[in-house]
């Protein structure tokens, strides 16, 4: 940030001063920030270090500077956080912004970014939360550890845009045995979690214009990818057999593709029956149209064994399979994948490579060896009975403290069961008010592409320990309204 002109009649030392003391007052150099050893920036400048020395003393006298042992010198800490000048120059930036500021039109079709309150917390019923105390954190940690010690020079550079073959192989393996995938690992792409699988298959697949049929209700983010592609958003209903296929048919039969979570209804829970399956499959092929099949916490089922996959069904390779980590171990590792198929591989992975070319290399590898050495399938195992129960404790609890006011929906699978109150209650509201109590129950209407035809509750139980349920159910009820 710190320049200087060696013929500007202004000495060294007062440039550097200027420079440091604007810096700091209009906010982008903040308190308790480093700053280079006066070696380091003379070196950097080219100058000999007695300028460089003189200004700092200035800072330091000033105030502006403060030297710490062992930490060299900072931005004074007793400086307000606040750009001191922020009046200033925020007439400044206002007069600056003044100017034709042309954007995409695709930059505006989404809202502005909102972080909805019910999002915003870590308390009981966190949607999307896992049990992060019961993760095996010292057996990640010593793997992680280990893969720092083996690093070489392979490891600095670029990774495949596919992701590592290691982890392809393996998952491959694991969804062929697990979830029925007819998979090789040349289908099997690593992306940063569903969303970036989302992303690249609405890149891959659709066109500005494109119909997709959408679960109604359904996931909101999966929403926001298509309608930034530009696509048409057809809601087709979810009944007790998941997708009401000839629903979708009777809408817009010859829809580009359908977005479907058929192992786990989102956010009902309900479960694909076998016959929908085959039809929404039939319609694929006669229409030659695409299904994207988000299969996003299927690992974890308590009345039966996992349900095998659409993809298995699908003989006429329609189905563009997601996967994710984020339910299974946790969601800031960021890592999901993608089978794709063997005909659109090279398309998927040349938009890939444009995207952000590949997939960081490091936690790949330490997630291959997580898995290949047995660790994972234990974590499954010892999740599903914690969850099991946690489910069950929820499932009792709501049904002593609320009875017949509300309905409890899929709470079979996955980390969180659907809670649907009688037509026109104020979900949204009571969201708000229960976030304010540390409840972080996600509402059902936002779900709704078209109408709401059923407001209620998303409850987590992944993050909420046994003990805590009945405490938050209790005040759950109290937010309902208590009769
Ligand atoms: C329907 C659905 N798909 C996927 C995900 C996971 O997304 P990601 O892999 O991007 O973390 C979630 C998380 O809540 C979800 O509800």
């Amino acid at each position: 940030m710190i320049t200087v002109d060696r013929k500007a009649p202004k000495a060294l030392h007062r440039q550097i001063y200027d420079a440091y003391r604007t810096t700091i007052v209009d906010g982008r150099l903040r308190p308790g920030q480093r700053l280079p050893s006066s070696r380091i920036l003379a070196s950097e400048l080219s100058i000999s270090r007695f300028p460089v020395l003189n200004a700092y003393n200035q800072l330091l006298a000033e105030g502006y500077f403060e030297s710490r042992v062992g930490a060299g010198t900072i931005v004074s800490r007793s400086l307000p956080d606040q750009p001191i000048a922020s009046a200033a120059t925020g007439a400044k930036r206002a007069s600056a912004l003044s100017g034709p500021r042309p954007v995409s039109r695709r930059s505006s079709i989404l809202p502005p970014f909102e972080r909805a309150t019910w999002l915003q917390g870590w308390g009981a019923f966190g949607v999307g939360q896992v049990a992060c105390d019961q993760f095996p954190l010292q057996i990640w940690s010593y793997l992680v550890a280990r893969r720092s010690r083996n690093m070489d020079a392979k490891s600095f550079h670029y990774g495949e845009s596919t992701g590592s073959m290691v982890l392809r192989e393996t998952i491959a393996s694991y969804l062929r045995t697990a979830r029925a995938l007819h998979c090789e690992a040349e289908q099997v792409a690593i992306v940063s979690g569903s969303q970036q699988a989302l992303e690249i298959s609405a890149r891959l697949l659709l066109d500005p214009g494109s119909a997709v049929w959408m679960e109604e209700p359904g996931y909101s983010l999966a929403r926001d990818v298509f309608v930034l592609t530009g696509c048409h958003l057809v809601p087709v209903p979810v009944d007790n057999e998941g997708l009401d296929v000839a629903a979708g048919i009777k809408r817009h039969r010859k829809a580009r593709a359908a977005f479907v979570t058929p192992s786990h209804q989102f956010p009902l829970g309900v479960t694909m029956s076998a016959s929908r399956r085959f039809q929404l499959l039939d319609w694929a092929q006669n229409t030659g149209s695409w299904i994207i099949e988000d299969d996003y916490d299927s690992e974890y089922r308590y009345e039966s064994l996992p349900i095998p996959s659409l993809q298995g069904l699908d003989a006429s390779a329609r189905v563009l399979y997601i996967g994710t980590f984020s339910k299974v171990l946790f969601p800031s590792l960021r890592l999901g994948y993608v089978v794709v198929p063997l005909d659109l591989v090279d398309r998927f992975l040349s938009i890939r490579r444009a995207m952000d070319i590949g997939p960081p290399t490091f936690f790949q590898d330490v997630l291959a060896d997580f898995i290949s050495e047995g660790h994972f399938a234990r974590h499954v195992r010892r999740m599903r009975v914690l969850y099991r129960e946690r489910r069950s404790v929820l499932a009792d609890c709501i049904s002593n403290e609320l009875g017949s006011r509300v309905e409890v929906l899929g709470g079979e699978a996955g980390m969180h069961l659907t809670v649907a109150l009688p037509n026109g209650s104020r979900d949204v509201e009571i969201a708000k008010n229960a976030a304010r109590q540390n409840l972080w129950i996600w509402p059902l209407s936002p779900s709704y592409l078209g109408k709401v035809s059923r407001p209620g509750f998303i409850l987590g139980f992944g993050s909420t320990a046994v003990v805590d349920i009945p405490p938050a159910v209790r005040k759950l009820h109290r937010l309902l309204g208590a009769k």
